[in-house]
């Protein structure tokens, strides 16, 4: 049986995924001047590799890309707030520009803790990039600069999100049929 066959139901196309990364790639050429240092993408492992993927691609202009690798722990299904990092940057970020790229928003608690450490780091703008933003689950306010798409409190899978690892290579964004969880 293939990834297809367990969706119940699409919440974002293909198509909507891609229209919208062009359109956030086209809000950092207009908010990041050129002339500067490049923009540094730091894309969190391993939900927002396809998404920096698509969205560095569309971008016209020179980045850089590094990866932080982080863990809660406890329940793999809620957010514990505790964080450890499992991979740092290779880039020192002292002075320079920095994005960070999330697949998602939830409570926010990854990202709290991911901002506090990277801020400690000196860089000279700090953002966040998030292509998905859970609505009304944000258990602290975390300042999110470019949202994609503001999404039902409902779990998602696809485009680099997961369950239990899988379903991270679908193309696009839906939800589980339930039956799935079951077994
Ligand atoms: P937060 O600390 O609760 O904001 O956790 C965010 C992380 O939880 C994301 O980077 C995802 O890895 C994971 N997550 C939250 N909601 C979903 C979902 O609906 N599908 C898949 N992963 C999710
Ligand atoms: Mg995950």
């Amino acid at each position: 049986m293939g990834i297809h066959d367990d969706i119940e139901r699409v919440i974002l196309t293909d198509a909507e995924v891609h229209a919208r990364v062009g359109e956030l790639a086209a809000a950092i050429e207009r908010d990041y001047p050129a002339e500067d240092t490049p923009l540094l993408l730091v894309a969190v492992l391993r939900g927002a590799v396809l998404f920096v993927a698509d969205l560095a691609r569309a971008i016209q202009m020179p980045v850089e890309i590094d990866f932080m690798a982080v863990s809660s722990y406890g329940s793999s299904t809620k957010s514990s707030g505790v964080v450890r990092i499992l991979k740092d940057l290779d880039e020192d970020i002292e002075g320079r520009d920095v994005l960070v790229v999330e697949d998602i928003l939830d409570t926010g608690l990854t990202l709290k803790y991911l901002l506090r450490n990277l801020a400690s780091r000196k860089p000279r703008s700090l953002e966040v990039m998030t292509l998905l933003y859970k609505e009304g689950k944000q258990r602290v306010p975390i300042d999110c600069k470019y949202v994609g798409f503001p999404i039902p409190d409902e779990f998602v899978v696809g485009y680099g999100l997961d369950y239990a690892e899988r379903y991270r290579n679908l193309p696009y964004i839906g939800v589980l049929k339930p039956e799935v969880y079951a077994d």
